[in-house]
């Protein structure tokens, strides 16, 4: 009899991976993947604790699970991930009916610990080391990796995989949880990493995402000669098959000359970089301690067009945060205007417990002024954003189509005409009329309408199967 498990992903791209990678394991394990938690015996929770709000979707699915859970006891519900590493025993506390509480330093457990819950066991609950609790050695020891071979392919034959090359965080931006629930930064064996693509490349995988918290600082030295992210591009580059590499999220202060030259010169490496920003005030990042000050960021964007014209570049930015005046704001504003960013996602300070913002500022921007201030600067974006798509009008680009569009979700019948969605190197969202056939490939579609999110445009002709 198979067991029917169910996985709904909050978080980030790291978390994204995690989901990917756990539901390969327990299809190995004899589980069946649904897309329902009405069709499944073990409903899984992988989740995100950088805002409040991520915090509260979670626990209110839980809450909704409550009856259910009474009426079909043999129904295992799970928390997987950041916010069971922080909230660990609170899980129970607020959600009784909650079997497995797991920290994304102990995934690989899961098949394991589902059996023991099936067989009777009781709750169980696995998580790292407090970061503060123990020495750095041990921490990191507790924090392991979950980066299984590759041999299961749940979601189907895509085209696109991500790749974690550090997990883990050090730098302790005041605002920010990451650090404590992803534990200390460690960087995974280039070679193990490459085996990894190689893998991917043979299974079809045409583009891989190279996934860290500050994924610029990677560094390998275990093999002697230190190994930076631009020596890894190098490599991954060389792998057949492999037609586009990507990697987020880069730290400013990281955005090195070789980093970029590996940009500019490595033809697969896609010409696109997400370096958050978080604030256009010095007194802002400061009390961030993002490490920088804005002259910096602007000097880096600055060698950044120089060096790589052709990238577009991506940020995240918080409104709000604590002290942050409307001075503050106007500088972020300002920030944005020159930036010419593709997008930014923009959040509202969310106060974390555990964090030093949390503990030792107080959060005084009032709620409504944190909406305006979010409100006034995404519209500023978005023109912008509009601005910068505007002269791919004609152009015609290639597009890695990834599945069908958000308006034609539906699945359709073989071979009939679907909208589709797919992305450009430079990470521009592009819909266009084409087949289910497509799906997977890299095809050249000519631009015939753009907008702040999306392209719009035609496939120029079929590919070659
Ligand atoms: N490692 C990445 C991003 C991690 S979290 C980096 O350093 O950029 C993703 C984004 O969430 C951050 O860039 C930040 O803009 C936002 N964020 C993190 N903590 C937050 C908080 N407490 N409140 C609001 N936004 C937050
Ligand atoms: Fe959080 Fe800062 Fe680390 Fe990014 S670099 S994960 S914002 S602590
Ligand atoms: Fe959230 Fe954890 Fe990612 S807190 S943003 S899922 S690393």
């Amino acid at each position: 009899m198979p067991k029917y498990v169910f996985i709904e992903t909050l978080g980030c791209q790291m978390n994204v991976l995690d989901s990917e990678l756990v539901a390969a394991s327990l299809v190995r394990a004899g589980y069946e993947l649904v897309d329902s938690p009405r069709k499944a015996d073990t409903i899984l929770f992988n989740t995100c604790s950088v805002r409040q709000h991520a915090e509260d979707k979670v626990y209110s699915a839980l809450g909704r699970l409550k009856h259910v859970k009474e009426r079909n006891p043999e129904k295992i519900i799970g928390v997987l991930g950041c916010m069971a590493q922080k909230d660990r025993e609170l899980v129970f506390r607020r959600a009784p009916h909650v079997d497995l509480v797991v920290g994304p330093g102990q995934l690989g457990q899961l098949p394991r610990l589902l059996e023991q819950i099936a067989a009777g066991e009781g709750p169980k609950l696995e998580v790292s080391l407090d970061r503060k609790g123990a020495s750095r050695p041990l921490v990191e020891q507790s924090f392991a990796h979950f980066d299984p071979a590759r041999d299961v392919r749940p979601l189907g034959g895509r085209a696109q995989a991500m790749v974690r090359v550090m997990f883990g965080c050090d730098k302790f931006c005041t605002y920010c949880i990451v650090p404590r629930v992803r534990g200390p930064e460690q960087n995974r064996p280039a070679a193990e990493i490459e085996a990894e693509v190689r893998q991917l490349a043979d299974q079809g995988c045409l583009e891989v995402t190279l996934l860290g918290q500050t994924v610029n600082s990677y560094r390998d030295a275990s093999q002697g000669r230190t190994v930076r992210l631009s020596d890894l591009l190098e490599r991954l580059a060389a792998i057949e098959g492999i037609r586009r590499l990507r990697f987020v999220t880069n730290y400013p202060r990281h955005m090195t000359d070789d980093l970029l030259q590996a940009v500019r010169d490595l033809p697969k490496v896609c010409p696109y970089l997400h370096v958050p920003a978080q604030s256009g005030s010095n007194r802002v990042l400061q009390r961030m301690k993002r490490g920088y000050t804005v002259e910096f960021y602007r000097e880096m964007l600055h060698r950044v067009r120089e060096m790589v014209p052709a990238a577009t570049v991506t940020s995240d930015f918080i409104v709000g945060f604590c002290g942050e005046t409307e001075e503050d704001f106007q500088q972020t504003v300002d920030l944005v205007r020159e930036g010419r960013f593709k997008n930014s996602f923009i959040f509202k300070y969310s106060p974390r417990p555990g964090t030093f913002s949390a503990e030792r500022y107080a959060d005084d921007v009032p709620e409504p002024v944190k909406r305006r201030r979010n409100n006034e600067l995404l519209a500023i974006q978005n023109a912008i954003s509009a601005e910068e798509n505007a002269p791919l009008l004609g152009q015609t680009v290639e597009v890695l189509v990834e599945g069908p569009s958000k308006v034609s979700r539906k699945p359709s019948r073989q071979g009939e005409i679907n909208q589709l969605t797919g992305r450009t190197a430079c990470d521009r969202i592009v819909v266009f009329d084409g087949d289910d056939s497509l799906i997977g490939r890299i095809v050249p579609v000519e631009i015939t309408q753009t907008s702040a999110f999306t392209l719009f445009g035609s496939v120029l002709d079929r590919p070659k199967p």
